[in-house]
């Protein structure tokens, strides 16, 4: 299988845990950028973004100069953003066809998970949604609280 993991993170939480995907298996990685950043005022960001619940808006996101054909396994990682998948996202799932590949999605949130599963199967209908997993963030307090172990050991079992 040729993997590569694609993510998008704002305040590197799902960083951390691709940087460490591509470490341990040894895949390729990217990040997904919108052309516009985002505001590094994180209240800002999540008063401006609040619409995201209800609104299809996506941003636009960079060319991801890349060629997917090459690989037959994508993980996707992403942070749960207003009870959905983050926009930068849906934004990727959107523009990308990712059909007849093995889609494994991960996210990482603050507790509040929502649609955000539901979503990406509507958005990649080849998801293996049992491989779905959440990686609990802090509220507010911005740390990662799964433990390192339970990390390790999902990463561990995408390897085979
Ligand atoms: C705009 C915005 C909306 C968010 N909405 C939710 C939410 O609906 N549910 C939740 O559990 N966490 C929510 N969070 C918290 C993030 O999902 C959580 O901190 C995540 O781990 C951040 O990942 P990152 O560091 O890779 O950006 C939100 C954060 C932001 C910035």
């Amino acid at each position: 299988m040729n993997k590569i993991v694609i993510y998008f993170s704002y305040t590197n939480h799902t960083k951390m845990i691709a940087e460490k995907i591509k470490e341990k298996l040894g895949c390729d990685i990217l990040e997904l950028k919108p052309v516009i950043p985002y505001s590094d005022n994180y209240q800002e960001v999540v008063d401006d973004e609040n619409n995201s619940e209800t609104s299809n808006y996506l941003p636009e996101i960079e060319d991801i100069n890349i060629d997917l054909n090459k690989y037959n396994e994508i993980i996707i990682g992403f942070p749960t953003w207003w009870y959905r998948p983050c926009p930068v996202m849906r934004a990727f799932l959107t523009k990308y066809n990712l059909d007849g590949k093995k889609v494994i999605p991960f996210a990482t949130n603050a507790g509040w998970l929502g649609q955000s599963f539901e979503e990406i199967k509507e958005l990649c209908p080849n998801a293996q949604n049992e491989m779905n997993i959440v990686f609990g963030t802090k509220y507010q307090e911005n740390k990662l609280v799964t433990k390192e172990s339970d990390i390790d050991n999902w990463i561990d079992s995408l390897a085979q």
